[in-house]
């Protein structure tokens, strides 16, 4: 009787104990490369009937490139306390366009308190993407890619070579005390890119970096941005939209307690003119949010055409409908703090304004510059100049 109970506990125990894959004894060495073990690592735990964890102790460590690919037989998570270092050189990323990839994987979960390092230094000097539209794509430090039912919490992204995080095709997939941490100077080096996914979360980070801070591309459904601080960069952005001609539409974003602090845009809207066909941009809600210092607290920008890229002869055909923004306070670095410019061949639909009070130079409150758009003013916000 004895020996059954013992036996019952036993396996209860072995039930709730996730196997551990360490990878030192994958033949792993403090300061080594672990790209071989770390795959290695990853084969025996996806074919793991129960759950699985990859382990990467407190330690420094190289990587060169690696995908993480499923389907896998069960739940696996990967903690990681080290610190992984990408290849310095851009060139030794195997010429992948992520460095670290996660592809195909149901209930995954990437925790601990470990920073993957980009070492982008030497990339963003090489990156011309500014003056010229073919350039050659550096290396992300994350890719995410049919992922569903997972969590990322406490990791940090540090000085990717180019976007920090890709999300795509993903479905029910959540960031928290997530920390992106690179300079205002890194070229392209977005906090997390978001696209043809639903049911994302991004809650209680911080993300500093050179460019968007979050970005919501064509096909994000279901997002919500909550508690995130941002600065340095350019703000949490929808779009930019319409620059392709085969884009799905961006639904239902909830952007709410966030701080923007020296970022040279706040919320902002962006579609391009003169695209093909027609999409839509609506259910967008930005609510009790702080400005420090921001350059366009809030902005909406249908003629969005960085580097002359395009042709402005045609109007965006980008419908953005229902956007509320809501108790937004603070600072703003300009004093026309407020651009709503819509298309001219399908103007915004239902944009309310309310509680506004962002100041400029510490006293005066800052204006608005509308077109083709008739806002809804609630209570306490400036009215458009005409
Ligand atoms: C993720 O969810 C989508 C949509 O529900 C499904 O088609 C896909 O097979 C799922 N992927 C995995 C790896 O479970
Ligand atoms: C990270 O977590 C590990 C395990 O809990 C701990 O030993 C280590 O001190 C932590 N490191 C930092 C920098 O907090
Ligand atoms: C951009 O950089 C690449 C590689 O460094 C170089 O081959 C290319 O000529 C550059 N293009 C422009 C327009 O500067
Ligand atoms: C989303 O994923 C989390 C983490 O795996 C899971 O706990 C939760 O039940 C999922 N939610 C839905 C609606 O499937
Ligand atoms: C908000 O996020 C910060 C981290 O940036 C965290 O310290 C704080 O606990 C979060 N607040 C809540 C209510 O979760
Ligand atoms: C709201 O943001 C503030 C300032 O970052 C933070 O201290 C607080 O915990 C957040 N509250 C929630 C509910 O996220
Ligand atoms: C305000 O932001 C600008 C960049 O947009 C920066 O140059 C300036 O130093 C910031 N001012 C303060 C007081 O932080
Ligand atoms: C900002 O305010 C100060 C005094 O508070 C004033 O001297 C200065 O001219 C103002 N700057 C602008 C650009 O309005």
């Amino acid at each position: 009787m004895a020996t059954l109970a013992l036996l019952l506990l036993l396996a209860s125990y072995v039930k709730a104990q996730a196997s551990l894959f360490d990878i030192r004894k994958y033949g792993v060495v403090p300061n080594g490369d672990i790209t071989m073990a770390l795959q290695k690592a990853w084969r025996d735990a996806c074919v793991s009937t129960t759950p699985s964890k990859v382990v990467i102790p407190s330690n420094k460590y190289k990587l060169r490139q690696i995908d993480f690919m499923g389907p896998c037989k069960a739940p696996i998570e990967i903690l990681v306390n080290g610190i992984i270092k990408a290849p310095k050189n851009p060139f030794d990323v195997s010429g992948q366009n992520q460095w670290v990839r996660f592809g195909y994987i149901n209930f995954l979960t990437l925790s601990g308190n470990g920073t993957f390092h980009g070492r982008g230094k030497m990339a963003w000097k090489q990156n011309n993407c500014s003056t010229n539209k073919n350039c050659k794509k550096l290396a992300m430090n994350f890719g995410f890619g049919f992922v569903n039912n997972s969590v990322i919490h406490d990791i940090t992204s540090k000085d990717s070579k180019y976007f920090h995080v890709n999300v795509f095709g993903c479905k029910n997939i959540s960031f928290t005390n997530f920390r992106v941490s690179s300079p205002a100077y890194s070229p392209n080096t977005d906090g997390i890119h978001i696209g043809k996914s639903t049911q994302v979360k991004i809650t209680n980070s911080k993300i500093d970096t050179g460019d968007d801070c979050i970005s919501l591309g064509d096909g994000s459904k279901e997002v919500t941005i909550l508690n995130v601080t941002c600065g340095p960069g350019h703000g949490i952005s929808v779009g930019s939209l319409g620059k392709y001609s085969n884009e799905d539409s961006v639904e239902d974003v909830i952007v709410k307690n966030c701080t923007l602090k020296n970022t040279n845009n706040g919320l902002r809207i962006k579609t391009w003119p003169g695209t093909a066909i027609i999409s839509l941009a609506s259910d967008l809600h930005f609510e009790d949010i702080t400005m420090i210092n921001v350059s366009n607290p809030i902005i909406i920008d249908q003629e969005y055409c960085p580097w002359n890229q395009c042709s402005k002869q045609s109007p965006s055909k980008i419908k953005i409908s229902k956007v509320t923004f809501k108790n937004i306070r603070g600072t703003s670095a300009t004093q026309e703090g407020i651009t709503l410019v819509c298309s001219s061949g399908i103007p915004c639909e239902t944009v309310e304004l309310s509680d506004i009070n962002l100041r400029f130079n510490g006293t005066t409150l800052v204006t608005a510059k509308c077109a083709n758009v008739k806002p809804k003013i609630g209570r306490k916000a400036p009215i458009c100049a005409t």
